[in-house]
């Protein structure tokens, strides 16, 4: 394990651009939002300093509307496709104009937990001051340019703000989206990896259709909403949010922030009552639901398991996805696929409609953990650990046989192993 966490603390360096790191500098050269968030983790366990750095360099390219995108464009690159010139968003630095996962406030507060504990309480504290009202800045933009009808959930407008781009719950949503003027372009991705594991050229053309769109708004985040032909609850985005949530107000409790503390207990209250909206009693599980049509997805995917992790608690609901749990893990030997293996549309290495991602398994694990469902939550990291010491620091793997899929060399995936995968007790 020594030897794995060198080779894992080895990639965090490489991948460092100064200030903030790129998931793999081939495939992914830029600073995405998510990824660095869960980078910071990794960070965390060998240069503090440079964990807190990674999230402020990533929230030095938030919007004054508190927006903060997906990619930020700090150097121009060749080797990715779409790059700045196509979103085209006008700004300093350049960036996307989507979003990505709020995984940063619930990072953050591990982050200045652990600072706590080791005695740097007093030298941080001006950092976390600083970050605080970023990070509130954007769960309110969350509130107001991702949640229309007030349910206290996340409704993406693009597959990629899921995280989780070519997921299915995406494909009878994203038939909506009119890509007869999409033109010609080049994609990068295929040119770096086996388009096996890689998003379809229709889920391409919808991706780009989408950026279009946003660009034809001027990046005006109410336009976008109101004119948007993909607007889908996203179950792993609604649990992240309201972990997040009540992660800002632990952090608002121990800065003594009485006027957001209020906010934030109002907007996790909103969360847990709304997300109820998301149960498909058909399918006994938590599924991404499409705005437009009302229609619930009905797929089981790895984001349904974040129920734990955002800390709902409900006895019937629980034991169903348990059940789920117990299907899904003798139908793989690594959990916990992207997308149920009974699914007909599974695919073990082709992105988000199969492969395991370890950022994903953290959370997941997490939540299983504090559950109290200790033997999953061991299963979980045990399977990570697997796949990691087995293949190597993978993007994603096969559930059924490990295999590394994607980038390799990954940094958000050497950051888990220093965080949580490769840790003991
Ligand atoms: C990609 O380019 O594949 C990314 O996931 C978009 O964020």
């Amino acid at each position: 394990m020594i030897e794995t966490d060198e080779a894992a603390r080895a990639i965090l360096r490489a991948n460092d651009r100064g200030g903030y790191t790129v998931p793999n500098g081939r495939v992914y050269p830029f600073q995405w939002n998510w990824d660095s968030a869960f980078v910071a983790l990794g960070f965390d366990t060998f240069d503090r300093d440079r964990a807190w750095t990674e999230l402020e360099t990533l929230f030095r390219a938030q919007w004054e509307d508190g927006f903060l995108p997906h990619i930020v464009f700090w150097k121009d690159d060749p080797g990715y496709f779409p790059g700045p010139s196509v979103w085209a968003t006008g700004r300093r630095p350049a960036t996307s104009g989507i979003t990505q996962p709020p995984v940063a406030a619930s990072v953050v507060r591990r982050l200045w937990d652990r600072a706590v504990e080791a005695g740097e309480g007093a030298a941080y504290r001006p950092r976390l001051e600083a970050l605080f009202p970023k990070l509130m800045n954007w769960h309110r933009w969350f509130r107001d340019h991702r949640d229309p009808d007030r349910r206290g959930i996340v409704v993406a407008l693009h597959p990629w703000e899921t995280g989780r781009d070519n997921s299915p719950e995406w494909d009878a949503p994203g038939e909506a989206i009119d890509v007869s003027g999409v033109g010609e372009y080049v994609r990068r991705d295929t040119s770096h990896l086996d388009a096996k594991m890689r998003p379809t050229k229709l889920e391409y053309d919808r991706y780009l259709a989408l950026v279009q769109h946003g660009r034809a708004q001027g990046w005006d985040h109410a336009r976008i909403a109101a004119g948007s032909p993909f607007r889908v609850a996203d179950v792993g985005m609604s649990m992240i949010l309201l972990r997040a949530n009540r992660d800002l107000l632990a952090l608002a409790q121990d800065l003594g922030r009485g006027r957001e503390e209020g906010e934030l207990i109002e907007l996790a209250a909103r969360g847990e009552r709304g997300i109820g909206w998301l149960w498909d009693e058909a399918r006994q599980a938590w599924c991404s639901r499409d705005l437009l049509t009302g229609r619930s997805s009905g797929f089981v995917t790895s984001a349904s398991f974040l129920s734990f992790y955002a800390g709902l608690r409900d006895a019937r609901r629980d034991s169903a996805m348990l059940g789920h749990l117990d299907r899904i893990a003798a139908r793989v030997r690594y959990l916990m696929p992207s997308l149920d293996p009974d699914d007909p549309g599974f695919q073990m290495i082709r992105y988000w409609r199969g492969p395991v991602w370890s950022v994903v398994n953290y959370m997941i694990g997490t939540g299983l953990g504090e559950a109290g469902h200790a033997g999953w939550a061991d299963k979980v990291r045990a399977d990570t650990l697997g796949l990691i010491e087995s293949s190597g620091f993978y993007e994603a793997f096969s559930p059924v046989d490990g295999t590394g899929s994607g980038g390799d060399d990954f940094s958000w995936t050497a950051a888990i192993w220093l965080a949580w995968a490769g840790t003991a007790g």
